[in-house]
């Protein structure tokens, strides 16, 4: 595999022997010193054209725990403020010595206009409304662990709820989750829903509460929408929101998950510490786990995971 740019392009087999890979990733973190060799004389860049905490971060963190060499560029700080076009900025930092970009752009379709720049591997960070295979990895390593399957996730029933039209984590997650063998039911008022849906949807949460495994929460995109597409946040809350009583409505073992960042008291009103199903941190915690498996991928071919 060369590139990580969407999970479709994946496909099923890269997706089960990645989450499998990140099972060794995992007990790696768990050692006193998490470090492996695998990646020595590698170089990572990240090439950040829009904000991220957990992406970036963990990205770096994963790059180094495989000793590889790493290098952030984050777009506030760079010539790009002087005019230098997206082109003329791959090219100059493939010249220091790349092996992997990690990009994420507000636009749609850039990991694969890069591709065509650079011999580097690609690997997409998020690109506009469109994809966030990384994401989609660490959800459903993050289920399947915290489900205590192995292999696919069949039978497992996901609702995602929220914004889902400008929502690139949702369009990796029903690739990845439906590839891998789960029910997915998107909940979204009319005005948050893609033209054409890749999975049955409602607009009743209530509906669904009662009857899901994984109840997977998304953020309202307000920076990605040009008009207003619910009448106000206190209804969207009212009737999409994670309640105490919707909370309490949930099947026993039903885990609660979300991307972040959250909107506190918008998409959730209870406190994720108090709902036992919660399993936001572990999300985070995988994505480190995750990355490094995708990395190792990219760039280990034929180098071992020695300690
Ligand atoms: N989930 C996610 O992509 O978070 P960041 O925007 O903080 O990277």
């Amino acid at each position: 595999m060369k590139h990580l740019r969407s999970i479709a392009e994946a496909g099923p087999e890269a997706l089960i022997r990645l989450l499998d890979h990140t099972d060794t990733m995992v007990e790696v973190n768990e050692r006193p010193v998490p470090k492996v060799p695998a990646l020595r004389g590698k170089t990572v860049c990240n090439l950040f054209f829009e904000d991220s905490t957990r992406t970036r971060l963990s990205f770096e963190t994963a790059a180094k725990r495989l000793s590889a060499d790493v290098m952030t560029f984050t777009v506030k700080d760079s010539s790009v403020n002087k005019g230098e076009s997206l082109r003329d900025t791959i090219e100059t930092v493939a010249a220091m010595g790349v092996d992997a970009f990690v990009i994420r752009h507000r636009s749609s379709g850039v990991p694969w206009q890069v591709s065509a720049w650079t011999t580097a591997s690609i690997i997409n960070g998020g690109d506009g409304w469109h994809a966030h295979p990384t994401q989609a990895l660490l959800d459903a390593y993050t289920v399947r662990s915290a489900l205590g399957r192995s292999g696919g996730l069949d039978g497992v029933h996901i609702a995602i709820v929220g914004d889902i039209r400008h929502s690139r984590v949702a369009r990796s997650d029903v690739e990845a989750f439906t590839m891998l063998g789960a029910d997915v039911t998107l909940v979204a008022p009319a005005t948050l829903l893609p033209p054409v849906a890749s999975a049955p949807t409602t607009d009743d949460l209530d509906s669904v509460i009662e009857k899901v495994d994984v109840l997977y929460l998304l953020r309202m995109q307000r920076e990605r929408m040009t008009e207003a597409l619910v009448p106000s946040l206190r209804e969207y809350s009212t009737r999409y929101g994670l309640t105490p009583e919707r909370a309490a409505r949930l099947q026993e073992h039903a885990l609660v998950m979300h991307p972040g960042p959250m909107n506190r008291g918008v998409e959730i009103l209870v406190d994720p510490a108090e709902l036992p199903g919660a399993v936001i941190t572990q999300q985070v915690t995988n994505g480190v786990a995750v990355r490094m498996a995708v990395l190792f991928e990219l760039l280990g071919a034929g180098s071992g995971l020695t300690s």
